[in-house]
């Protein structure tokens, strides 16, 4: 079951905070025109969830394309994340105010850490993250944040951060998609009263070649894009599709008018690799 009715719906975070129900993806949307036009027409559309990162590097149209909308700037919920190369108290919120800067917009919604263990970092990354943790833990007391979070951290990455955090991470953002469910994380994070969002729903594309996902789609008289999504709400999860072209993202949010059977979401949970699987966040080369 899922309770939502509409893009404007909204979980609700630990500290009260609402978070529209499905957010648009911005990685790999190069900056200029193409992130600038996809966050226009997603507003336009309906969406109110935008999801970028600096590393993404198109913080600058995103961020135009949120102030040109029209649209008052707190009806629009806005995500960055911080990247790899940035560890500490100091740079983490000298990075943070670089992101703000890029953006054009005076505070940010909900700012995550992209990713627990960087290459650079990889020999102290639990050192490194508690104090980016702490900065990130004071800009959100200072109300620059309205949220903050943690993306790709895996139980013992939350495990560490818990050692000397304040505030409990508000969301994990993971890579979730049918076969790719991360039951136990998905759990551990609930228990702490995480908000569980869905990076890459459709396995960046992949999930689009699988024939199974068409003969379930059909079943609904929905789109394999639009059975995802709504797979994805169904588990709980809070999900970011990316797309740059309007009628997709429109299709990827019409998803309130069908209910997939629980057999349906249990058998798509349980397709292994259907959709490519994770990175090891504790070896990746970045
Ligand atoms: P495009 O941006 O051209 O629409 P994910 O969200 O898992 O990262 O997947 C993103 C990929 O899926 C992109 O290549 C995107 O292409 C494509 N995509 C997004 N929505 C749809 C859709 N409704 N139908 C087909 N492809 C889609």
């Amino acid at each position: 079951m899922s309770k939502f009715t509409g893009l404007t719906d909204t979980y609700t975070l630990h500290n009260g905070v609402e978070i529209p129900c499905i957010g648009l993806g911005t990685w790999q949307v190069p900056d200029g025109d193409l992130a600038y036009n996809a966050v226009r027409d997603a507003l336009s559309i309906g969406y109110r969830h935008v999801d970028t990162a600096a590393v993404y590097g198109n913080e600058e149209s995103v961020g135009r394309a949120v102030r040109d909308s029209g649209i008052p700037r707190d009806q629009i919920f806005v995500t960055s994340k911080l990247w790899n190369t940035v560890r500490g108290y100091n740079e983490t919120k000298e990075a943070f105010e670089e992101t703000l800067r890029k953006l054009g917009l005076d505070y940010l919604d909900l700012y995550l850490i992209h990713w627990p263990n960087p290459a650079g970092f990889r020999d102290r990354w639990k050192e490194a993250n508690a104090e980016t943790w702490r900065a990130m833990e004071d800009l959100y007391k200072e109300g620059r944040i309205r949220a903050i979070g943690i993306s790709n951290f895996l139980e013992h990455h939350i495990e560490a951060l818990l050692e000397t955090a304040e505030i409990i991470p508000m969301v994990n953002q993971i890579r979730l998609c049918p076969g790719d469910t991360k039951a136990d994380l998905v759990a551990y994070c609930r228990d702490k009263g995480m908000v569980i969002e869905a990076y890459s729903p459709f396995g960046t594309g992949k999930a689009f070649e699988v024939p199974e996902f068409k003969q379930i789609a059909a079943k609904y008289n929905k789109t394999v894009a639009q059975l995802l999504v709504r797979w994805s709400l169904q588990m709980g999860f809070l999900p970011l599709p990316k797309s740059t072209n309007a009628a997709r993202m429109k299709e990827n949010a019409d998803v309130f008018d069908f209910e997939l059977d629980e057999d349906d979401v249990a058998h798509l949970a349980g397709m292994t690799g259907a959709c490519g699987e994770s990175w090891d966040p504790d070896t990746v080369d970045w």
